[in-house]
């Protein structure tokens, strides 16, 4: 029986051209978008391929992606036939063979394969489509947008010279956050691409002046970018190529508005990716508005996860107790740990951080009154260990890469349940092990049957109290439908939020 099949797979060309011989040269398909970019991942062509094989390829890849890396793939596709899965990379070579430059970068910083994540959203954006990828903190999301952007950038069949501004534009939650990837970006440098970061609290004219110098790729924080666009200060007609990077929490924490503005300015026809290690449901509808017809790849579970190589410690306390208790945590550190304390609000970051500086110890705080030149000399002074504790507020949370944090210390219980896996994600990055300590007080009770099972999913102890403290919150749930709100939390704590099932707090009140 003889099928036409389409297989896109970046390593098959060998496998293919043993199987096939030499005629199945990649070929371009614009697949309704301004030239998507096939790496050495082309779409390639197998016709007249044995229904045997077909269903060879099928069940290897299947197993490669289920087996070794829990990898699913659903196609978002809104009517129409299902398009075929791109087949994951195993690895670097598989995916970038043809871009000597990139695999120059990889050689250089030494990574052994690609990470789940990576292996599985380099071919999906290498063949053009849109992209929602969610995976573990830690596991390489940013290198997993970034390669194939710069592919993409260079796949332009305008010339460069003619862009007349920025080609990829990635757009991060934090200040801090657009600076890492910035740093990133420099470091996987591709083509001379230049790069800038444009952030509220850095200086405005000097990043006026480099946009007008000529810039390729933009990092920016939604409300900058936003204010120079609004001053037709950049021109954001010549991106091709968006990221969201954690877009749950940009999504969530009401920059929406900020972020639609931008794309009003953006070319429709753009592939666009959206990234986060958590994709709360209420996020989920209003994220496909984004995309068109995007794939979605995640890694294990769309549920709630921590990183499972952290180590979760809960520990129910009283209010008054805690400080005690974050003593006690920094007199047993060792010389070599390196720890972050979340504090839920600005002023007890300050007020703890200047408690431990009384007590003689090196310490930094890190939160949003700081002036962003301290902001940034803080998380300078962990990175290069001058100091070993930060005290911060979730302004840290996302997607900073501190990569010899050992310990998350939980002083107060985050706003919300993503935060939490966000803020354990700050250590056990990129496979390393660490350890996460949270205090949890009778306030934290809503919490309680969200914690749970994010404890049971990765194995980790769950303690009797907090089981009872969940039950009580449900009885409590429970007993308000019946009888009516009464308000508050029913004398046992009330919610800070407007609760989950659906979009929570407004930008005012996300002010970290
Ligand atoms: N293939 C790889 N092998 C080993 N390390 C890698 C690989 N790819 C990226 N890394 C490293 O892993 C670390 C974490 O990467 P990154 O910050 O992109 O994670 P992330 O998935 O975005 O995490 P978060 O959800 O916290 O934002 C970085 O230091 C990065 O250099
Ligand atoms: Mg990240």
């Amino acid at each position: 029986m003889i099928i036409r099949l389409q297989v896109r797979f970046p390593s098959c060309t060998h496998m293919c051209r043993s199987v096939l011989g030499q005629d199945t040269e990649p070929h371009l398909a614009s697949g309704g978008r301004l030239a998507p970019v096939f790496g050495s991942g082309a779409a390639i062509s197998l016709s007249f391929l044995d229904f045997n094989m077909r269903h060879f390829l099928f069940l290897y890849f299947y197993k490669h992606r289920k087996d070794n890396n829990n990898i699913f793939v659903d196609d978002l596709m809104e009517g129409g036939e299902r398009r075929p899965i791109p087949n994951p990379c195993r690895t670097f070579l598989e995916a970038f063979e043809r871009y000597p430059e990139i695999m120059e970068n990889i050689d250089r910083v030494g990574f052994v394969r690609p990470t789940p994540i990576q292996s599985q959203a380099w071919p999906v954006l290498l063949s053009g489509e849109d992209l929602i990828a969610i995976a573990q903190t830690g596991t390489g999301k940013t290198l997993a947008y970034l390669l194939p952007g710069f592919i993409h950038m260079d796949g332009q069949p305008v010339p460069r010279a003619d862009w007349g501004g920025p080609g990829m534009l990635v757009l991060t939650p934090t200040r801090e956050l657009a600076l890492q990837i910035e740093t990133e970006c420099k470091k996987y440098s591709y083509k001379g691409y230049k790069s800038i970061c444009i952030y509220g609290g850095g200086d405005r004219r000097g990043q006026i002046n480099l946009v007008k110098s000529g810039v390729d790729i933009v990092i920016a924080t939604p409300g900058r970018l936003n204010d120079l666009q609004m001053n037709e200060l950049i021109n954001l007609f010549s991106i091709t190529y968006l990221v969201l990077d954690e877009a749950d929490r940009m999504l969530d924490m009401g920059f929406e508005p900020q972020i639609m503005k931008i794309l009003l300015d953006i070319r429709p026809d753009r592939q666009t990716v959206m990234t986060s290690a958590t994709w709360p449901s209420g996020v989920r509808r209003l994220a496909k508005s984004y995309l068109k017809n995007p794939m979605m790849v995640y890694v294990g579970t769309l549920d709630l996860a921590a990183v499972d190589t952290v180590q979760q410690t809960i520990t129910i306390v009283q209010e008054e107790e805690k400080k005690a208790f974050v003593m006690d945590f920094i007199r047993n550190m060792l010389p070599q740990d390196k720890a972050i304390i979340f504090v839920g609000k600005k002023i007890k970051a300050d007020d703890l951080s200047s408690d431990l500086c009384l007590q003689g110890l090196a310490v930094q705080s890190l939160h949003g009154d700081r002036e962003q030149r301290d902001r940034e000399e803080a998380l300078k002074d962990f990175k290069e260990s001058r100091v070993r504790i930060l005290v911060a507020t979730d302004l840290a949370s996302r997607g900073l890469d501190v990569h010899d944090i050992t310990h998350v210390f939980n002083y107060d219980f985050p706003r919300n349940i993503e935060e939490y896996v966000h803020r354990v994600g700050r250590t056990g990055r990129a496979g390393r092990s660490g350890a996460a300590i949270t205090l949890v007080t009778r306030e934290d009770w809503r919490m309680a049957p969200e914690l749970i099972p994010i404890l049971e999913r990765s194995g980790q102890e769950v303690p009797h109290e907090l089981v009872l403290m969940a039950e009580r919150y449900e009885k409590h749930k429970r007993e308000k439908l019946m009888y009516g709100s009464g308000g508050g939390g029913g004398g046992y704590g009330g919610r800070r939020d407007g609760g989950r099932g659906g979009r929570r707090d407004q930008a005012q009140s996300w002010k970290f």
